[in-house]
């Protein structure tokens, strides 16, 4: 246990009402098509809910880069302004296709730790990545083959490598690893979106997924990373850039694109909070319901200092929801 320091109240724990509020505004418009207005509605739920939050927080990781959705931006301050001084990591939405689409597995995530200590990758908006679980940390080199990956994982769990199953986003991008999986005869679980959904995975006993791998978005990443520290799993992630003018980019800013980025590089803290409300029902979380005069919630709020993880589900009034849109 580290030394109790300004920021030891469980921050986690008032976070989930940020992303309570987002997946409700979100989900609001799950199954209509509009994959903007869905980031929109988390967005400036987020940004209105964490204006409550006694925090000093600075916008390390936004979203919307990629594809310039709306976004909390990089460099952003929100919160209240009092102490503590945090970084803060975010996806409003990470499933914004699925939630448009009304497809299961999207969720509200939002991730803090203290100031200073969050990786920034700048505009290159993918990373190459290996996330296990507590059994198998210690055990995965993202520079290894993935043939010996997948046998350590399975060293590491007791199982047969035939017994590894191995989540993975469905992008041609990543048709080579699932080539690699297949070869040693590995199982495998596509997913159409939400990697940070697929990192925890693997530190849930009851998940049935071994090991994440693949390129994904960087932001999540960093924000997997704050969760995995918590669940005392493992991350390496690489930069991946698209193509030579993000090769460039890289040197421009002295991002070392060799560099193994572990869970310490991509958040170096003793403290890192994470909280997630499920949008659309998935394997870690069920989706917003709403009901009568209600609406319900499924959140996990998880602590790194303590190691503590809660699930946490709530009942909300839809009056209260014109109460945060009164929020300025
Ligand atoms: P958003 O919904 O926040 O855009 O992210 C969804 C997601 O699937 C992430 O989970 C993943 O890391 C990233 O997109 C992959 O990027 P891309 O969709 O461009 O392949």
């Amino acid at each position: 246990m580290t030394q109790a320091q300004p920021a030891d109240r469980n921050l986690a724990l008032e976070l989930v009402r940020v992303t309570e509020a987002a997946a409700i505004e979100s989900a609001k418009w799950q199954g209509r098509g509009d994959k903007n207005a869905v980031d929109q509605a988390a967005v400036d739920a987020m940004r209105a809910m964490l204006s409550t939050v006694d925090v000093d927080g600075l916008v390390v990781i936004g979203e919307g880069e990629k594809d310039e959705a709306p976004m909390l931006f990089n460099g952003e301050i929100v919160g209240n302004g009092r102490d503590p001084k945090m970084d803060i990591a975010v996806d409003p939405v990470d499933g914004t296709r699925l939630t448009a689409g009304g497809m299961p597995g999207a969720l509200a995530v939002i991730a803090m730790a203290d100031r200073g200590s969050m990786y920034a990758p700048g505009s290159l908006v993918y990373m190459d990545k290996i996330a296990v679980g507590e059994e198998a940390a210690g055990s995965i080199d993202i520079n290894a083959p993935v043939a010996h990956n997948l046998r350590q994982v399975a060293k590491a769990k007791g199982k047969d490598v035939d017994e590894v199953t191995v989540v993975l986003l469905d992008r041609p991008r990543n048709d080579e690893y699932i080539r690699q999986i297949r070869e040693v005869g590995a199982r495998i679980s596509l997913i159409g979106d939400g990697d940070i959904s697929g990192s925890i995975a693997t530190a849930k006993a009851d998940s049935g997924i071994d090991v994440l791998m693949g390129i994904g978005g960087s932001p999540e990443a960093v924000t997997s990373a704050c969760a995995l520290a918590a669940l005392h799993g493992e991350i390496q992630c690489k930069l991946w850039p698209r193509d030579e003018s993000e090769r460039e980019y890289a040197i421009e800013h002295g991002l070392d694109l060799n560099q193994v980025l572990t869970t310490r590089d991509l958040v170096d803290s003793d403290n890192t909070f994470f909280a997630a409300t499920g949008v659309s029902s998935g394997s870690l979380l069920r989706g917003v319901r709403f009901y009568g005069k209600s609406v319900e919630t499924h959140s996990v709020v998880m602590r790194s200092r303590s190691g503590t993880i809660r699930f946490v589900e709530s009942t909300h009034r839809l009056d209260w929801l014109d109460e945060i849109n009164a929020i300025d």
